[in-house]
C-alpha cells in the first residue's frame, strides 16, 4: 500500500512548478506588450510629419494639413492620411502653439464631459454621435449641409460655431444643449477634434464612411 505511483496530473510539485513557468512567461509577455503599446501610442513630432514618418498618434501639429481617410485593402479598413498643408484658424501653428491649443481643447472636453453623451476613441456614450472622425466627415466639409447651416466658409470655424450654439443648429431629433464654451475653447475643441480624426484606430468606429453615406441620403432627402 505504501509508496503508491501517483499520476503527474495529481502530482503537487508538478503542478507548483507549472504555476511558476506561466506566471513567469505571463509576466514577461505582459511587460513586452507594454512597451509594444507605448511605442504604438506615442505622439510623433512635428518633424515626423514634415519626413511623411507615419505615426499612429500624430503631432499637434497636424492640425496644419489636411486629413483625408483611405481604404487600406492590405488593412481591410480605413486609414487616415495627412494631405497638403491648410490654414487652420486663418494661420499656420507653430509646434508650441499647437500643442498648447490642442491641450485647451482637452481640458475642455474634460471639463464639459463630452463623454456623457459622445463616444471619443471608443470611450463614452452614443446618446450623441460618435466623435472620433467627426473631423472628416464630408457633412462638415465645403458644400456639406453641417457647414452650411452655420453660414461660414470653413470647416474649423463651422464647428466652432456650432460648439459656442449648439442648440441654434439642430439636426437631429437629440439636441446638443449649449455648455458655456467659449470662442477660445471652442477653437482648442475643434483642433482636438481635428488631431483625433488623424489617429490611426485601426478603422474604428466600424463603418464610419458608411454612416456618413446615409446621413448623406438622408439629408438630400430634406431638400
Ligand atoms: C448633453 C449631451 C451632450 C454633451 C455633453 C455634448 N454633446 Fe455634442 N451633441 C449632442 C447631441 C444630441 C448632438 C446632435 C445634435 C444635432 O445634430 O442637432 C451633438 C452634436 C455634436 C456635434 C456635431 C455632430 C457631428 O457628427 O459632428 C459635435 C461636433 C459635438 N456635438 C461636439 C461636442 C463636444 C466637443 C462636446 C464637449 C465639449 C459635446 N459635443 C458635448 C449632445 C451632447
Amino acid at each position: 500500500m505504501a509508496n503508491k505511483n501517483v499520476s503527474v496530473w495529481s502530482s503537487i510539485p508538478f503542478w507548483r512548478r507549472s504555476a511558476a513557468w506561466v506566471t513567469g512567461f505571463a509576466s514577461i509577455l505582459l511587460v513586452w506588450l507594454t512597451f509594444d503599446s507605448v511605442g504604438q501610442i506615442t505622439m510623433g513630432t512635428d518633424a515626423d510629419i514634415q519626413k511623411g514618418v507615419t505615426k499612429r498618434v500624430p503631432a499637434p501639429t497636424v492640425i496644419n494639413y489636411k486629413i483625408g481617410y483611405k481604404m487600406s485593402a492590405k488593412r481591410g479598413h480605413e486609414v487616415p492620411t495627412i494631405g497638403e498643408k491648410e490654414l487652420f484658424f486663418g494661420k499656420e501653428w507653430s509646434p508650441k502653439e499647437a500643442a498648447a491649443l490642442l491641450h485647451l481643447g482637452k481640458l475642455t472636453s474634460q471639463s464639459k464631459n463630452c463623454m456623457d453623451c459622445h463616444t471619443l476613441l471608443g470611450n463614452g456614450a452614443y446618446y450623441a454621435p460618435d466623435l472620433t472622425k467627426a473631423w472628416i466627415d464630408p457633412a462638415w466639409q465645403n458644400g456639406g449641409p453641417l457647414q452650411g447651416m452655420t453660414g461660414k466658409n470653413t470647416e474649423e470655424e463651422a464647428m466652432a460655431e456650432f460648439l459656442q450654439h449648439p442648440s441654434q443648429y439642430s439636426t437631429h431629433a437629440r439636441m446638443m444643449p449649449n455648455l458655456g464654451i467659449t470662442a477660445d475653447e471652442a477653437k482648442g475643441l475643434v483642433a482636438f477634434l481635428k488631431h483625433m480624426s488623424s489617429i490611426d484606430t485601426n478603422g474604428f468606429p466600424r463603418n464610419f464612411s458608411k454612416t456618413v453615406e446615409t446621413f448623406k441620403a438622408g439629408g438630400s432627402h430634406a431638400h
